[in-house]
C-alpha cells in the first residue's frame, strides 16, 4: 500500500486541466488490430491535450493496451507494470499509467489490488472518456476505474479528425461479438456485437483517403456480421457497404477481417467476384476440421459450410488467397480429431494461417471442461500442424514466382535501397528501387520467393494515386 499513498502524495490536481505543449505520450499494443486501431484513436483522443509520442516508456504519460485472448496475458501485464513502477518512482512519482484493453476489461480491480501505482484502469469501449478520467484521476488523487459498458456508441464520440495510418489504414466498423465460442474471451471482454452506421464509416474512409490511405481494411471482431444504418435510413449489408467504399476514387484497396464463416453470405461473396477493389484475400478462422470439436466449441458451423464457402469463394474468384485460424488441443481432441484438422488443411490450401495450442481462459466455459489435453500431446501436434501451414505458405508463395500483380508500396525494406509493399494477397513485396514513393501502386513482376516475402522488378509506371504529404511518408516509413 506504500506505493499507493507515494502516488497520492505526488499527483498534481491541476495536470488534466489546461494544455500543456509538452506533454509526452507512450502507448504499449499487444493483441488484435482491433487493439492496434484503438491504440491508434487513443492517442488521437490525447492530442488535443498537447499529449505527443515519446519514443520509449519514460513518458508522462502511459497507456498499456492490453490483450486477454491466450494466456499469459496478465502476466506480461504485470512484469510490464514492474518495469514501468521503477520509472515511475525515478520520476518521483510524476508518471501516469492507464491499463486499458482487454485484460483491463477482464481484471478490473485486481490489477490495482496487485498494481496500486497504476492510475487508470480502463476497458476498451471508454476510451473516448479518457481526458475527463484521467482528470477525475489528478483532481481526487484516487486510482479510476471504468469497465461499463456505455450505452453510448464509442466511435462516434472519438474526435473526428485522426493521425495519416499512411497507405494502409485501419477503419473499425463492428465490434464486439454475441456467438460465445466456448475458448473465447471476446464476447466478455467487447461485448455486443454494435455496427457502427454507414455514414460515419464512409466519412471516416474519405478522410483516411486524404491522409494517405490507399489501402483500407475495415475491422471488426465479426466483421461480415456487420449490417449498419444506411445513410438514408434502413440498412446495409457488409457487401453493400465495400460498393460504396469502392467508389471513393484515390482508395484502390479493399480488405475485411476477422469474418466469421456462418456470417459468409453468398452476396459478400459474389462481392469478390463483383467488387474490383476487393482484395482476392480472406482471412476465415475455421479454428478445426472435425465437426465433433467445432460442436464442442459451439462454432455454430460444421466443416461443411466451411468447405462449400472455400468452393463458393474460389468460384467466385479464382485467384482468391484463403488464411485461418487454427486452435489444437482442445479439451477432448482425440489423435483422430486432430486428423480431420490436418485433412482439412491439405484439402483447402492456405496462403497463411495462424494455430494456437488451446489456453484456458478464465471464465470460459472450455477452461472447466474436466478432458484437457495433456500439454505435451499440444505441443505435437501444433508442431506438425505448423509445419503443414509452413509447407503450404512456402507452396503459395513459391507459385507467385514469373507472374504480374500491382503492389502498394508502404515504406522502405530492411535493406538500404529497397522499398517494400503488399501483394493483391498481403506478402511483403521487396523491390530493389529507391525511386518509388510510399502510397505508389506499380505493377511488378515477381523474380524470387522467400519464407515470409517476395522480391520483384517493376514492369509499370505508377498507377495513378495522390502523392504523399511529408508528414504521411514519414508516418508510412
Ligand atoms: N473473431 C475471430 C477470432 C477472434 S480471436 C473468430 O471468430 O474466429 C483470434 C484467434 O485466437 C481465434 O480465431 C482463435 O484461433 C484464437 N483463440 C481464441 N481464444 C483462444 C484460446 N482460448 N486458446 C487458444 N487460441 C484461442
Ligand atoms: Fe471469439 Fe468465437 Fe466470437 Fe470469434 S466468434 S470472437 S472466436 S467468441
Ligand atoms: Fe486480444 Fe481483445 Fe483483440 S483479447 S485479440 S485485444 S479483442
Amino acid at each position: 500500500m506504500t506505493d499507493h499513498h507515494e502516488t497520492r502524495a505526488h499527483a498534481r490536481p491541476d495536470a488534466y486541466s489546461q494544455i500543456s505543449p509538452h506533454r509526452s505520450l507512450h502507448v504499449m499494443t499487444w493483441g488484435c488490430q482491433m487493439n492496434a486501431y484503438d491504440s491508434g484513436r487513443m492517442e488521437d483522443v490525447l492530442r488535443p491535450l498537447g499529449f505527443r509520442s515519446a519514443t520509449g516508456p519514460d513518458a508522462d504519460l502511459v497507456i498499456l493496451n492490453t490483450c486477454h485472448i491466450r494466456e499469459r496475458a496478465a502476466e506480461k501485464l504485470f512484469s510490464e507494470l514492474g518495469r514501468l513502477r521503477t520509472l515511475k518512482e525515478a520520476r518521483d512519482g510524476a508518471m501516469t499509467i492507464v491499463v486499458a484493453g482487454c485484460v483491463a476489461q477482464a481484471e478490473g480491480t485486481e490489477i490495482l489490488t496487485r498494481a496500486p501505482f497504476v492510475d487508470l484502469v480502463i476497458g476498451s469501449q471508454s476510451y473516448h472518456r479518457l481526458p475527463e478520467l484521467l482528470a477525475r484521476r489528478a483532481r481526487t488523487g484516487v486510482p479510476v476505474i471504468e469497465t461499463d459498458f456505455p450505452a453510448e456508441q464509442k466511435f462516434e464520440l472519438l474526435p473526428k479528425d485522426q493521425a495519416s495510418q499512411g497507405p494502409v489504414a485501419f477503419l473499425a466498423i463492428q465490434e464486439g461479438c454475441n456467438k460465445f465460442c466456448t475458448f473465447c474471451v471476446v464476447p466478455y471482454t467487447r461485448g455486443e456485437e454494435q455496427s457502427r452506421p454507414a455514414a460515419a464509416i464512409l466519412a471516416e474512409a474519405r478522410l483516411l483517403v486524404t491522409k494517405g490511405a490507399r489501402e483500407i481494411a475495415l475491422l471488426g471482431q465479426n466483421v461480415n456480421a456487420w449490417h449498419g444504418e444506411a445513410p438514408s435510413g434502413g440498412q446495409w449489408s457488409l457487401a453493400r457497404l465495400l460498393a460504396e467504399l469502392a467508389e471513393i476514387p484515390d482508395l484502390a484497396r479493399l480488405r475485411y477481417t476477422t469474418s466469421h464463416p456462418r456470417d459468409m453470405r453468398m452476396e459478400l461473396i459474389a462481392a469478390h467476384r463483383d467488387n474490383p477493389k476487393l482484395l482476392p484475400f480472406l482471412h476465415l478462422p475455421v479454428q478445426s476440421g472435425s465437426d465433433g470439436i467445432l460442436k464442442a466449441m459451439n462454432r455454430r458451423h460444421d466443416t461443411r459450410l466451411f468447405r462449400r464457402i472455400v468452393d463458393d469463394l474460389r468460384a467466385a474468384r479464382p485467384d482468391i488467397a484463403l488464411s485461418s485460424d487454427f486452435i489444437v488441443g482442445y479439451p477432448g481432441e482425440t489423435d483422430a480429431d486432430f486428423e480431420e484438422t490436418m485433412n482439412l488443411v491439405r484439402e483447402t490450401r492456405f496462403a497463411l494461417a495462424y494455430s494456437f495450442k488451446f489456453s484456458p481462459r478464465p471464465g470460459t466455459p472450455a477452461a472447466s471442461a474436466e478432458n484437457q489435453v495433456p500439454e505435451s500431446v499440444k505441443d505435437a501436434r501444433l508442431q506438425e500442424l505448423q509445419a503443414l501451414l509452413r509447407d503450404q505458405q512456402h507452396a503459395f508463395n513459391d507459385a507467385q514466382v514469373g507472374r504480374h500483380f500491382d503492389v502498394l508500396f508502404t515504406g522502405s525494406g530492411r535493406h538500404p535501397g529497397q522499398i517494400a509493399g503488399r501483394s493483391p494477397y498481403l506478402q511483403p513485396v521487396i523491390v530493389a528501387d529507391q525511386k518509388i514513393g510510399p502510397g505508389t501502386i506499380h505493377e511488378v513482376t515477381i523474380t524470387a520467393a522467400n519464407p515470409n516475402s517476395l522480391m520483384a522488378n517493376i514492369v509499370g509506371g505508377a498507377i495513378t494515386g495522390p502523392a504523399l504529404t511529408h508528414e504521411q511518408e514519414h508516418k508510412a516509413a
